[in-house]
């Protein structure tokens, strides 16, 4: 018998990379709750995982873009005791220029992509801060450090998420707050499908399977990685990209602008 862990709030859990969090997290003694909008898909993965792993597993369904689906999904974070590890994992993009897609989408994708991982993640750093422990991993991707490779919004939002992640951790520092932000390349979910391309077009040598990529992040989120690359073979070329960003820092402000302007 695996010893209870708490239990793991996941959205997104229908389908790709948050699915098969459930799965893993069901094998590490979680109790589950499986936020998406598919609620039969949902209840599936639930029965299935309740018989294979031995764990109790909810279904939430919810639509994170709406509010008041977003405030009931909030008020489980914010109010289950148990509640140890939060997932973000809903999450969507189109592919291809920005003013190929419809307005409309983006603003979808704010309040999926955005608004609905900020409130969760507020909801459970309140809570884990309260209790002194528990884990935030929110599902960025790596487009967030190379936005000239995708579409410009996703990885805009992407790089909203790496930076709230980062920003957090460095504010609960010492409250047994764990963050992390996971930044997959491309992986094998139905992300591809939903945008409308074809993953087929992709070089294999390029797409990563879920399964390895949540492994990965489990395993980073084991050693306390803020900042999850699976993909990235030396660390250290983060690292340095790193200890670039944080040398800048004391040149941010300055009274007067540099001297390259001729300003006064
Ligand atoms: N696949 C990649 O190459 C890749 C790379 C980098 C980052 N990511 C990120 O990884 C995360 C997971 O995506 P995935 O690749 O696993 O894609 P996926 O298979 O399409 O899964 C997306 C999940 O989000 C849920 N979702 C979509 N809209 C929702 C809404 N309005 N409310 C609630 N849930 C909603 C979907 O469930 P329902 O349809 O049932 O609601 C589904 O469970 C996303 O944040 C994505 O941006 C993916």
């Amino acid at each position: 018998m695996t010893p209870h862990a708490g239990t793991a709030l996941v959205t997104g859990a229908s389908s790709g990379i948050g699915a098969v969090y459930a799965d893993r997290l069901a094998a590490r003694g979680h109790d589950l709750v499986l936020v998406a909008r598919d609620a039969a898909r949902l209840r599936a993965a639930a029965e299935r995982i309740g018989r294979e792993a031995g764990v109790a597993v909810e279904v939430m369904a919810a639509d994170l873009t709406r509010p008041s689906d977003l405030a009931a999904v909030r008020d489980r974070v914010a109010t289950d005791a148990d509640l140890r590890l939060l997932v973000n994992g809903a999450g969507l993009g189109p592919l291809g220029p920005s003013l190929d897609s419809p307005a409309e989408l983006y603003d979808g994708m704010l309040d999926l992509n955005v608004r609905a991982l900020q409130t969760l993640t507020f909801a459970a750093a309140r809570a884990f801060a309260d209790r002194g422990g528990g884990a935030i991993v929110n599902i960025a991707s790596a487009v967030a450090l190379i936005p000239e490779r995708f579409n410009a919004a996703y990885a805009a939002q992407k790089a909203f998420v790496l930076a709230l992640t980062q920003g957090l951790a460095a504010e609960l520092g010492g409250k047994g707050v764990r963050l992390q932000a996971v930044l997959p390349g491309v992986t094998r979910t139905e992300f591809f499908d939903r945008a409308g391309a074809d993953i087929g077009q992709i070089p294999a040598a390029m797409i990563m399977e879920a399964g390895d990529l949540v492994a990965a992040a489990l395993a980073g989120l084991d050693v306390g990685e803020i900042v999850t690359l699976p993909s990235l073979p030396d660390m250290a070329d983060w690292q340095t990209f790193e200890a670039a960003r944080f040398h800048l820092g004391p040149n941010l402000s300055h009274r007067m602008p540099a001297a390259r302007y001729h300003v006064g």
